[in-house]
């Protein structure tokens, strides 16, 4: 696979080509992963939920990010990485720079923040340095103790205006992607075409310019559950190469995600 950009995924939007996008942690499957050619791949910090058996994400430290984005960027030298900086590591926009430094050098191209329009200054110093951002709306779960669970976000509309609002601003600060989790379809929809930059979407419809899953989800073999808005490609397929082909396929074509998997 020929090496992917921010800007090969600004194309796919402007062309209405949807890519797949999946979470990685080790170098065997950020490879698995470059053999089916997945174009974009996410270090999350669900690692430390589907790694590490925490009920969150909330443990999670940069030593953690940079060591597993590490790994990943040695088993896969082509897809866009971008890496999650973990809770409290952007709570200030100098402390962002610092953190994002840690896994720019680990091999990242994209650091993912959680949050809106509080974000802006922080999204600001990070483009204006060199960081690219990644910016990540809806259910952020690192808020899970202000939402009170893991809840689909922008159902009421005041909350729906809000994040196509902080999207925007979001864009304009300099933020070149940006991750909808959980809301509904409609919404998601809406702010896909509100902005010019991609929109990957997990849980949020097949109108976004992209999809994103945890690997562990798309697989069917996380410990604890598995969230409707996924689906098992290895039970379908048998086995993980095709598993990959299949999901990837899936959403070039917009079969997935389908109407069972959308709030
Ligand atoms: O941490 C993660 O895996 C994520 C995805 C759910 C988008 O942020």
């Amino acid at each position: 696979m020929k090496k992917v950009t921010i800007n090969d995924l600004l194309k796919w939007k402007q062309e209405g080509r949807k890519f797949a996008s999946v979470t990685a942690y080790d170098a065997s499957f950020a490879k698995l992963f470059e053999e089916a050619e997945i174009p974009v791949l996410l270090v999350g910090d669900s690692l430390g939920m589907v790694l590490q058996g925490k009920p969150d994400t909330l443990d999670v430290s940069i030593a953690d990010m940079a060591y597993h984005t590490r790994s990943v960027r040695a088993g896969n030298t082509s897809a866009l990485l971008m890496a999650d900086m973990p809770f409290m590591t952007y709570a200030t926009p100098e402390q962002a720079c610092t953190n994002a430094a840690e896994l720019m050098k680990a091999g990242a191209n994209m650091v993912k923040l959680e949050g809106g329009a509080f974000l802006v200054d922080t999204v600001k110093m990070l483009t204006e340095r060199a960081v690219p951002v990644c910016a990540h709306l809806g259910l952020t779960p690192q808020s899970v103790n202000i939402f009170g669970g893991y809840k689909v976000q922008g159902r009421d509309q005041d909350a729906a205006e809000q994040m196509v609002k902080d999207a925007i601003l979001l864009q304009k600060a300099g933020a070149q992607l940006i991750v909808l989790e959980c809301v509904p379809g409609d919404l998601a929809s809406r702010i896909t075409q509100a902005v010019d930059i991609p929109v990957i979407g997990i849980g949020a419809g097949n109108e976004t310019d992209g999809q994103i899953l945890v690997m562990h989800d798309m697989f069917g073999i996380s410990a604890n559950y598995m969230p409707r808005f996924s689906k098992n490609y290895l039970a379908q397929t048998g086995d993980m190469r095709s598993a990959a082909a299949a999901y990837k396929q899936e959403v070039e074509q917009s079969i997935f995600p389908g109407p069972e998997h959308t709030f």
